[in-house]
């Protein structure tokens, strides 16, 4: 009876997840206890728990829904070193992952104006999928102050020429014009100034258990690697 809840539930997040982000990111948890309303995972670390809850969350609300078991509250909590399930530490299997530092935007000159109509069309049309204030990603959705060169150089065949659509990015140019979605793009270049710039200042070297996490994301690498 203990495990076949989480069963259950990892058997709705295969329904969303690929293999390869349920291997890294479900397979090392642990049960730690399974209550009336609660199922506290246990997974290797603070970073760990910090992905989990910044990326994997909404598939975890939707396994959850699909549960149906009304007012269930899913906690994950890390395995710290020296207490009582230190052992189970190294039993775990090795994590390929790595952090990838924000990259540097392209070069583009912006203006104040056109940041501020691109920050609110963001938050119009974008952000509900995209995170607000574009600082996160969300599930498979990605965080776009990580787009890469090649990204922003095709930013209006993907966002009104629906050159992703059939991976779930629809075409916005029903309510876009060309230079409304360059304003958008604007508005994500300096939201990508501004948390390099953040990540570069003293904040950094003081907080680094709090700014790593904004400053860079993990990267599943294949198993080979
Ligand atoms: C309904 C949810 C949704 C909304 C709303 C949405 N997007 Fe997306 N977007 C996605 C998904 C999902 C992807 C990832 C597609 C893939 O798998 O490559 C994506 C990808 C992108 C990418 C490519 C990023 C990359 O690194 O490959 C850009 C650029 C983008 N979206 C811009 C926008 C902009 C600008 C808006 C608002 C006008 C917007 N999106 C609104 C879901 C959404």
């Amino acid at each position: 009876m203990k495990s076949s809840r989480w069963n259950r539930l990892q058997a709705h997040l295969e329904e969303q997840l690929d293999r390869e982000e349920l291997d890294t990111w479900f397979g090392p948890l642990r049960v730690q206890s399974d209550e009336e309303h609660r199922l506290v995972l246990e997974a290797p670390n603070e970073h760990f728990v910090h992905t989990l809850e910044q990326s994997y969350r909404p598939a975890i609300d939707r396994a959850q829904e699909l549960l149906d078991e009304e007012g269930l509250e899913i906690l994950f909590v890390a395995t710290e070193e020296g207490d009582e399930h230190g052992e189970t530490k190294a039993e775990l299997p090795p994590i390929n992952v790595a952090y990838i530092d924000l990259p540097e935007p392209p070069a583009m000159t912006t203006t104040p104006e056109q940041v501020a109509a691109g920050e609110k069309l963001y938050h119009r049309y974008c952000s509900v999928c995209h995170s607000p204030g574009a600082t996160a990603a969300n599930g498979n959705v990605p965080d776009l102050r990580y787009s890469t060169a090649a990204v922003h150089a095709s930013w209006d065949a993907i966002v009104r020429g629906g050159a992703y659509t059939g991976k779930g990015m629809a075409s916005f140019a029903h309510v876009l014009e060309a230079p409304d979605a360059e304003a958008i793009r604007a508005y994500i270049v300096e939201q990508t100034r501004g948390t390099i710039a953040f990540c570069q200042s003293e904040y950094r070297k003081q907080y680094p258990e709090l700014l790593d996490t904004a400053c860079t994301r993990p990267l599943v690498t294949g198993a080979e690697e």
